[in-house]
């Protein structure tokens, strides 16, 4: 079968299910059959009959709004490919925002000022490093970009649930970073690290729960639930992290961490009122909505 044909077939099926994005979908699945990069569809000719049996397959899971990088098994996040899967929160394009915040800030203080410190020299293959945690980790998106992007960095990244825990652990081996399985918000996860952290990049769950019927069934049949919704409010994660955020950063630390965009007021609020921060402001998605919130620990650094 012509390859062209299909897709504009394909790409038909999924306008009629009400795809947000049809044809770049049925693009995207017919070059992962072909094992081709999207780029290059144009210069494909024919399916053969099984891989025209594999799209048909792949283009009706697509249509019952099965994820399609759950198809794929891959997510692409800033310059990575991550593993990705039933069981863990697919990564979205707003937090690769958050990461580059993350990485500016990062490089704003290395260009002030030479690097940090030795930290647990003996304990980290990098024995001079920003100390750089990253809570709620899910696939490791965050985690993985800052160990890639910036070697000067020692990465933690702390995940609760057991089956995002093995996408993590797949996504970032080999990258250095420390898998840390445990509850983001107990103060007895990382403790060690409490007072010394120079950034906390944080994507919680924060949907609020009142929400979830607005949501498209990609998210609610197919992320996990407790990596979506954050309480009755969306609020339930978010208030005790800030906490952690405070004990674990350094003083002049930072962190950045993702919400709701009708929390743009009640979040930066929540972090003033912990009283330890200073240059609370909120950033916008690219979508310009209001989407995470950074600040600095207060103290001299
Ligand atoms: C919105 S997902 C974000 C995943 C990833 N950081 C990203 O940006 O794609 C939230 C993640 O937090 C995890 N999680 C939820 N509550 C947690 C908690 N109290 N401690 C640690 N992880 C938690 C969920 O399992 C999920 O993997």
């Amino acid at each position: 079968m012509r390859v062209a044909e299909a897709v504009e077939r394909a790409a038909g099926r999924l306008s009629a299910a009400r795809l947000a994005s049809p044809r770049v979908d049925a693009e995207l699945l017919a070059a992962y059959v072909l094992g081709i990069p999207r780029g290059r569809l144009a210069t494909a000719e024919r399916f053969t009959s099984a891989q025209a049996k594999r799209y048909a397959a792949l283009i009706e899971q697509r249509a019952t709004r099965v994820p399609l990088q759950h198809l794929t098994g891959k997510a692409p996040f800033r310059y990575l490919e991550l593993d990705v899967g039933p069981g863990v929160f697919v990564p979205r394009p707003e937090t690769e925002v958050l990461v580059e915040w993350g990485l500016r800030w990062l490089r704003a203080i290395r260009e002030a000022s030479p690097p940090p410190r030795s930290f647990l020299a003996g304990t980290s293959a990098r024995d001079c490093a920003f100390l750089v945690v990253d809570l709620c980790a899910g696939s490791g998106a965050i985690a993985a970009s800052v160990a890639t992007e910036a070697r000067d960095t020692t990465v933690y990244a702390v995940e609760r649930e057991p089956d995002a825990l093995k996408w993590l652990r797949r996504n970032v081996l080999g990258l250095g970073v420390t898998v840390v399985e445990g509850d983001a918000t107990d103060p007895d996860v990382l403790s060690e690290l409490d007072g010394q952290v120079d950034l906390v990049l944080c994507n919680p769950p924060y949907v609020p729960e009142i929400g979830a019927a607005g949501l498209p069934a990609e998210v609610t049949r197919h992320d996990p639930s407790v990596a979506v919704f954050g309480g009755t409010d969306g609020l339930d994660v978010i208030r005790p992290l800030i906490g952690r955020f405070a004990t674990l950063l350094r003083p002049g630390g930072a962190v950045a961490v993702e919400h709701e965009d009708v929390h743009a007021y009640v979040v930066p609020t929540l972090v003033h009122v912990d009283g330890r921060f200073v240059d609370v402001e909120v950033h916008h998605d690219l979508a310009q909505r209001p989407r995470f919130t950074t600040a600095r620990r207060a103290g001299e650094p």
